[in-house]
């Protein structure tokens, strides 16, 4: 059966997203390009840089301009700016225009204290004229049309995710992404899909769920559960671009499948050449074991396997031991591919 999802109104300048359901989010330290393709081949419909900062950008710092090299990329991508000065604000989306990207994404969900210190991120949650002006500045100078994303609110006692909302939608915003938590939660408890689905009800334009969606039955509940338009996909993502296939599989009434272990080596083994292609041979390599860690989390022999791949920083010897554990043939799948759905209540 088809997902249910609420009819929107798509902006006349991105007809494309009539289509978009499967999101990678912006993640830093994360989604990096090689990161972005492969989630692209595995069924993502659109990608986010890592987010950066407009005071960087601004004032041209080569590591802040790096994070949002998406020169020739291929299909969607979305580029994310922070900040708390409108001016600068500003000046990044005019520095940006050149730049191959489909959106601009104005974040207002980081929680972390260097972002939210200097009153970037969900702090202005908690100042909404200075969010107004942020992202009036941002559309005036942007050349492509203007994304948000936010979470429910700074603090339980000031969840005001429906005053953003409209606020936004009335500002020009294209669709907002709401991750289901107050930036006090951070990353505990469960996301707010309730809140989720209010926003969805309240806005015209489309609305993007976010939070805790881990795999095709918790995006198939997340959809029935809000009507949302797309999910976008974080830590659900590291070490498992397969979640898009499945999600896709949701979608066209397939079965949902868990990759097998000798796709997960392979994959693991061209991440690892983008990742060297992009930082060079030793960052490239440690850069990939945050998704090592989680890609074989759970399988027999994955703590062994670990150990092998952590101990070197040399991309040959790395590739060379994920063939011969694929061409040893893959261990019997872990629970946590379970494609049973989850229910609502026990998710
Ligand atoms: C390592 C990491 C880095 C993140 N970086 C960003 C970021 O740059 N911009 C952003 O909007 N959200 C960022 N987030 C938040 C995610 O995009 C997402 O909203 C959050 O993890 C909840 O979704 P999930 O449950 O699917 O992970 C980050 C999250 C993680 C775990």
């Amino acid at each position: 059966m088809t997902l249910d999802r609420k009819p929107v109104r798509i902006d006349p300048r991105i007809p494309w997203f009539e289509e978009v359901r499967r999101l990678l989010s912006p993640m830093a330290g994360v989604t990096d390009r090689p990161f972005r393709e492969i989630c692209r081949r595995f069924g993502a419909d659109m990608g986010f840089c890592e987010f950066a900062s407009a005071s960087g950008l601004t004032y041209g710092g080569e590591a802040t301009w790096k994070l949002v090299d998406t020169e020739g990329e291929e299909g969607l991508v979305g580029v994310q700016i922070f900040g708390n000065d409108p001016e600068h604000m500003a000046t990044a989306a005019r520095l940006l225009r050149d730049k191959r990207m489909d959106v601009l994404d104005i974040n207002f969900g980081c929680p972390a204290k260097k972002v939210v210190k200097k009153c970037g991120g969900s702090a202005l949650l908690a100042d909404v004229p200075l969010l107004e002006k942020i992202v009036r500045a941002v559309i005036a100078e942007s050349a492509v049309p203007v994304s948000a994303k936010i979470r429910t609110g700074w603090d339980a006692d000031s969840v005001n995710y429906r005053e953003v909302g409209l606020l936004l939608q009335e500002l020009g915003v294209v669709w907002v992404t709401m991750h289901g938590r107050t930036r006090a939660q951070k990353f505990t408890g469960r996301a707010d899909w309730d809140g989720i689905a209010d926003l969805v009800g309240i806005l015209d334009i489309p609305v993007i769920g976010n939070g805790d969606v881990v795999d095709g039955a918790s995006y198939r509940a997340m959809v029935e559960h809000t009507r949302c338009h797309g999910v976008m996909i974080g830590r659900g993502a590291i070490g498992n671009p397969w979640i898009f296939e499945q999600m896709r599989a949701v979608d066209e009434n397939r079965p949902v499948r868990a990759p097998d272990f000798a796709a997960m080596c392979a994959t693991t083994c061209d991440h690892i050449r983008g990742e060297v292609a992009l930082r060079g041979e030793k960052q490239g390599c440690l850069v990939v074991r945050k998704h090592i860690a989680r890609t074989f989390r759970g399988y027999p022999g994955a703590a062994a396997l670990r150990r092998r791949l952590y101990a070197t920083t040399d991309s040959a010897t790395m590739i060379a031991i994920l063939r011969e554990a694929a061409a040893a043939g893959g261990p019997p799948l872990p629970a946590r591919h379970d494609t049973e759905p989850i229910r609502e209540d026990a998710r």
